[in-house]
């Protein structure tokens, strides 16, 4: 059995608890936040504690605190040369304090606490500076059903800028949009559909393949129709800037003077 202690009570952490503790072949030894309240419900199911003093001997420390504690709470951690590994995307893994054995344990999912999701489809990508603990981890992952994938720093960092792009820019054009139809008191639930469409179609074509809009058609008056529509100037200097990228990967010719209003 092999043995794990989570650090950090926040999305990540809470789903990475709920797939160890479904998984055959590792156990969440203990579980610790700096704030006991917010897993002293679990205190049922696993040794919970919020002084890191109380951490005992495990396999693997899983560290999945913001990104910008993740070092200050390394150097915290009372022990030495064991396996530590932090969660994040683009924190190097030089920022662990060299007192423990490095690693990196990034799954690349968007996690949010109160959602439901299918751990066993989420992607870990895998660095360690020792490698005889690449076995250790790719057995955890195992164990969670995940793909694994070894990448170095660079990698992992360059994976996680496309992560940004992916789902936070994403994102915020969703809420954009559920803005736009709230404001009309249209229901955004008309747009689901399309939402999931525009995530199907990438899996099977290229997203310069899957591409369509007025942009690509360099359908002239829809835009402008469009500019006229919106009064946010923010989400207005959006529009024009994804229109004259799209324009511009698919050579629809712009004035440069004007790019949007040609
Ligand atoms: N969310 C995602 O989709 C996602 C995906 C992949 C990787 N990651 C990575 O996973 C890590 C955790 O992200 P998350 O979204 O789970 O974070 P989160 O939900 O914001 O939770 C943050 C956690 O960090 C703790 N924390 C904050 N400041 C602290 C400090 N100064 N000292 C000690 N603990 C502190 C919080 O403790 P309290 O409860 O006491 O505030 C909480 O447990 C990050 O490195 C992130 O980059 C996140």
């Amino acid at each position: 059995m092999i043995s794990v202690t989570l650090l950090g009570a926040g999305n990540v952490a809470t789903h990475m608890f709920k797939a160890f503790s479904e998984a055959k072949g590792v156990e969440v030894k203990q579980w610790y936040n700096r704030t006991y309240s917010s897993i002293s419900s679990y205190k049922n199911e696993v040794d919970i504690i919020d002084d890191l003093k109380q951490l005992k001997n495990a396999d693997l420390y899983i560290i999945a605190v913001s990104d910008d504690c993740i070092s200050s709470l390394s150097e915290a951690l009372p022990f030495k040369n064991r396996l530590v590994a932090h969660t994040s995307g683009s924190v190097n893994i030089h920022d662990l304090d060299k007192k423990n054995n490095r690693a990196v344990f990034y799954p690349l999912q968007t996690f949010s606490k109160n959602t439901v999701l299918n751990f066993s489809e989420v992607p870990i990508c895998i660095e360690v500076l020792e490698k005889e603990n690449l076995k250790l981890l790719k057995s955890i992952a195992k164990a969670l059903d995940c793909k694994t994938y070894k990448v170095n720093t660079e990698q992992r960092q360059t994976l996680h800028l496309a992560a940004v792009y992916i789902n936070n820019f994403t994102n915020q054009l969703y809420r954009i949009a559920h803005e736009i139809s709230d404001a009309q008191h249209l229901n955004f639930d008309i747009l689901k559909p399309l939402i999931l469409e525009t995530a199907k179609k990438v899996q099977t074509i290229s997203p310069y393949m899957a591409q369509t809009g007025p942009a690509k058609r360099n359908d002239k008056k829809t835009i402008k129709r469009h500019l006229k529509q919106i009064d946010n100037k923010e989400h207005k200097a959006i529009y024009e800037l994804l229109t004259n990228s799209i324009k511009k990967t698919h050579g629809v010719p712009f004035s440069k003077s004007n790019p949007s209003k040609n």
